[in-house]
């Protein structure tokens, strides 16, 4: 068994650009939000160097935009060796084609995928582990949180149905799936014209199982100004 992990870095960070503008910023010199330094290194470094101390991972694949390919390798050979490491590939207009665009990246051995947004740098490497390793016995697993809100379904301005809080998981990344499972989940999601922005999801539609690993709930996603600052405070101190 082979296991690969895309590493999604291909979007532009639109809310954390509006959030940026309207406090002031200048936000239009902004690059992609996985490019964007948190103490001292960039969302994506951070999230790669995360994935590569999980030793049940062997090759770790960068997908971001195409116009940062070359920037990428640059600042990456900097960084010095990081274990399975492989060639960034460019990413798509939407998650879900980025996601693609990594799977055609992978070699024929690979036998599971580890989906993971760049934007979540602070993942535990040991959470990383114990997702990796109940996909290699279920076929697909993801890690998720409990819920600490209550969350409405709503129709407009109007509250439809309130389902009961301890039954809802909020998903993180990574998931991990069987790479002929994943491939299939998205040629079906395509031919049915879903536009997903959770692989989990689209993979449950096939009909099998997947498995909810709970999750630290540190592991947040940069989203807005006030996440990157956030995980700004969090890193201060931390050895890097
Ligand atoms: N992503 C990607 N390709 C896309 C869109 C998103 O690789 N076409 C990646 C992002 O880089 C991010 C992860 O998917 O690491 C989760 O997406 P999100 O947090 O929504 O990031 P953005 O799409 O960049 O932000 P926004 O939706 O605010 O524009
Ligand atoms: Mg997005």
């Amino acid at each position: 068994m082979s296991v690969a992990a895309l590493v999604l870095a291909a979007g532009r960070g639109e809310r954390l650009r509006r959030s940026l503008a309207s406090t002031g910023g200048a936000e239009n010199d902004l690059p992609p939000k996985a490019f964007l330094p948190v103490a001292g290194r960039t969302l994506l470094v951070r999230s790669l160097l995360r994935m590569a101390e999980a030793e049940e991972i062997d090759q770790l694949v960068p997908v971001v935009p195409e116009a940062w390919l070359a920037r990428f390798e640059a600042a990456v050979a900097e960084l010095g060796p990081v274990r399975g490491l492989r060639p960034a590939v460019a990413g798509g207009a939407e998650r879900q084609d980025s996601v693609a665009a990594g799977l055609e990246a992978l070699s024929g051995e690979v036998s599971h995928v580890v989906v993971h947004d760049a934007a979540r740098p602070l993942v535990p490497a040991e959470d990383v582990r114990r997702v990796v390793r109940v996909a290699l016995e279920c076929g697909a697993a993801l890690l998720a949180t409990p819920v600490t809100d209550t969350i409405h379904q709503i129709d407009g301005d109007r509250l439809r149905e309130t389902p009961a809080r301890a039954g809802l998981r909020a998903a993180l990344t990574p998931q991990v799936f069987r790479v002929d499972w994943l491939r299939e989940a998205l040629a079906k999601a395509r031919a049915d014209a879903v536009h997903g922005t959770d692989d989990a999801a689209l993979v449950a539609r096939l009909g099998v199982e997947v498995r909810v690993v709970e999750g630290d709930p540190i592991n947040r996603k940069i989203t807005t100004a006030a996440d990157l600052a956030w995980a700004e405070a969090v890193l201060q101190g931390e050895p890097s």
